[in-house]
């Protein structure tokens, strides 16, 4: 049975990635601080940013395949703390890209939407790249040392939304837990993305695996919302109240780090590779839903003890 490595096993993408995956293949998942009660998988704690970390690991493991999911995914704590962005974001995935090189194992890494400023929308790959936070231009760097140390390997631009281990990862977790309790939100109108639900794209990364993608690709929605309009859909979804969502502008919301008004992205390539189409930003809020009703969020939650 195929092996798969999946790092960063604890956060929002690891995890919904590895729990899917476990239902028909082999998986070891990476976590560093968040240790997993119960997980179907086997789990391992490491702290991938120690030199060797990532290459003693395989030695142990000899996985088929990787994911690579562990980031400081904390756009604000990365302006904090831009040294730890470096090791993380920059170098890590060029050591991890070079070690599965060496043993000639697929990769998946996972890169960010934000490597655009936002000011145009609808880009495709090619797409000159203009990072506006330590984050996101760590993250462009990631990306180059993925490719320079191993041509073979998938990039995957994402933004995505679900359930995770502590509930507060995502923006649908915001949106739906404050409303649950009747409490009053923003939403900013004027930031859009085309984020995809978490459990689409895990789907979908396995897949860019199995069919052997290499290079760059924008993994993402086929359409784009506001996190207004996102936060307004999740409440009609799951029949909350969205008069309690305030729309304002981002401009006037006091975050650290510069948010990119326009990441709406194109999806053709991925498409045309797939053979199929992206879901649409309904399809996800559907399947979030279901998977509420089915008591995957619980499920989650209860991992973490
Ligand atoms: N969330 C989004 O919408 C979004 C958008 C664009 C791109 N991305 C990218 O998608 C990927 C996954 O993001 P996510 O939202 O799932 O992240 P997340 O929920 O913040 O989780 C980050 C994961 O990385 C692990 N990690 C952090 N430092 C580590 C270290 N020193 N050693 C080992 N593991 C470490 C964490 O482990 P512990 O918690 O156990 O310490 C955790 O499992 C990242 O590459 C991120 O940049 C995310």
């Amino acid at each position: 049975m195929k092996h798969v490595l999946v790092t960063g096993a604890s956060g929002l993408l690891g995890l919904n990635l590895a729990l899917q995956s476990a239902e028909r293949i082999r998986v070891t998942g990476v976590t560093n601080s968040h240790p997993l009660n119960g997980a179907p998988f086997t789990v391992l704690q490491a702290d991938l940013a120690q030199p060797g970390a990532f290459a003693r690991l395989v030695e142990q493991v000899k996985p088929d395949e990787v994911v690579h999911c562990a980031a400081q995914a904390n756009i604000d704590t990365c302006e904090k703390d831009p040294a730890q962005s470096a090791r993380l974001n920059a170098e890590l995935p060029g050591e991890v890209a070079e070690v599965c090189a060496k043993h000639g194992i697929p990769l998946a890494h996972i890169s960010t939407d934000a490597v655009f400023d936002g000011l145009r929308g609808n880009y495709v790959e090619e797409d000159e790249t203009n990072p506006q936070s330590v984050y996101a231009a760590d993250k462009l760097a990631g990306e180059r040392n993925v490719q320079a140390a191993n041509p073979q390997a998938a990039i995957a631009r994402v933004t995505f939304y679900g359930w995770s281990l502590r509930g507060q990862r995502s923006l649908c977790e915001f949106f739906f837990y404050n409303l649950s309790a009747g409490k009053r939100v923003n939403g900013f109108t004027d930031v859009y993305s085309c984020t995809m639900l978490v459990n689409d794209l895990a789907d979908t990364v396995l897949e860019m695996l199995d069919k052997g993608l290499r290079g760059v690709y924008h993994v993402f929605s086929r359409d784009a919302q506001s996190k207004y309009q996102f936060g307004v859909s999740i409440a009609r979804q799951f029949s909350l109240d969205e008069g309690l969502i305030t729309p304002i502008s981002v401009e006037d919301s006091g975050l650290v780090a510069r948010r990119s008004p326009n990441l709406t992205m194109r999806v053709d390539k991925l498409e045309a590779a797939l053979g199929r189409q992206m879901p649409t930003q309904a399809e996800g809020i559907a399947r979030l839903h279901d998977l509420y009703l089915s008591g995957h969020a619980e499920r989650i939650k209860r991992l973490a003890g």
